[in-house]
């Protein structure tokens, strides 16, 4: 399906036209931030007409792609859509083929549609960001979530030394994923496990200036919650001027970081088809696994996003039509 359409408000500048797939959804999962579009908290940013369909990760078989494109009738494929559009929670989505990658043959459609967001998030960060490199010392906060599970397991395919944190229901399972050592953040203080190269913060809040004070000099600070920096700005289409101005309030941990001789990041996950084709790679390698932990129906909806809101779940929860 060709598609001609505006990426967002202003000139001739905003407008595109691609080739687009469409999916018959056979899975798809829920992410956090869902709930904060849910809560209307980014509606200045990516207004949404409604109802609106939501879902970001989507598995399923593609039931018409454009000539020409690498996916055909009756492919089995997964993606992340973007922020602006969704949609991943019908039983039809339509997917930029620039954003499609072959699902992981290894996978069922329910564990691929558990990967794309927080796979290319941690992709993005420790290859991109980081440049994470073999025997580096890793603290991955909230190792247990969505990310860290897979955050654990990548950092460990890189070959880092990983310490991840969680509560005590946690710990076992962190260990099982790859991590070297566990905290429990009801009684340990993670510092006590540093200094560290790399600090993957899933949480963030009060632990983002403790997290950057553990580093050693040279070390990456990734935050995820709520810190976005001017490059992920940039990297969503903002005109630099105001992605510098959208990114003002994290200058002070930006400084505390490098005062550290350190660096701060706050990334934004971006759809990326090929970067999606690289991960069911390793996955179909064998070297990272997906963490399901619990399936519900598209009308179960409300349910799965209560799970999500309890801060406490476990891997991923994924909704199938
Ligand atoms: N910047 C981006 O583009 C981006 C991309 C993806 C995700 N995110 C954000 O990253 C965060 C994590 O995402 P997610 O999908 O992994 O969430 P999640 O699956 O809901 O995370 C739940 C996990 O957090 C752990 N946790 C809660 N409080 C903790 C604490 N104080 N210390 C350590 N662990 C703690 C829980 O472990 P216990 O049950 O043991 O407490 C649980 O396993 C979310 O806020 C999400 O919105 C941002």
């Amino acid at each position: 399906m060709r598609a001609a359409y505006i990426t967002g408000y202003g000139d001739n500048s905003v407008v595109g036209y691609g080739p687009e797939a469409l999916i018959d959804v056979r899975a798809a999962s829920v992410n956090p931030v869902e709930l904060a579009f849910r809560a209307g908290e980014f509606q200045a940013s990516v207004p949404f007409a409604f109802p609106k369909v939501m879902g970001f990760d989507v598995a399923g078989v593609v039931i018409s792609a454009p000539e020409g494109a690498a996916f055909k009738t009756g492919d089995e494929v997964y993606a992340r859509l973007p922020s602006r559009q969704l949609g991943a929670f019908a039983e039809r989505a339509v997917v930029p083929v620039d954003l499609l990658a072959f699902k992981p043959r290894t996978l069922s459609f329910e564990a691929a549609a558990s990967l794309p967001t927080v796979a290319l998030t941690t992709w993005q960060a420790f290859i991109e960001r980081a440049q994470l490199a073999q025997d580096e010392r890793v603290l991955i906060q909230a190792g247990a979530g969505g990310v860290g599970a897979f955050a654990i397991q990548l950092a460990k395919h890189l070959g880092a030394h990983v310490v991840a944190t969680g509560g005590p229901g946690s710990q076992a399972r962190m260990a099982e994923l790859g991590a070297d050592q566990t905290v429990d953040y009801t009684h340990q203080r993670f510092e006590d496990f540093g200094p560290f190269d790399i600090v993957y913060d899933g949480v963030c809040g009060p632990l983002i200036e403790r997290g950057i004070d553990a580093l050693r000099e040279g070390g990456r600070y990734i935050g995820l919650v709520r810190v976005a920096d001017a490059r992920s700005y940039r990297e969503a289409g903002l005109p630099a001027a105001i992605a510098e101005q959208a990114a003002a309030p994290i200058q002070p941990l930006i400084e505390r970081a490098t005062a550290r001789g350190a660096f701060f990041h706050g990334p934004l996950t971006r759809p990326d088809g090929a970067q999606l084709a690289a991960i069911a790679q390793v996955i179909d390698d064998g070297a990272i696994r997906a963490t399901v932990s619990k399936t519900y129906r598209f009308e179960q909806l409300a349910a799965a996003y209560d799970d999500l809101a309890t801060g406490h779940t476990s891997g991923k929860i994924v909704l199938v039509p």
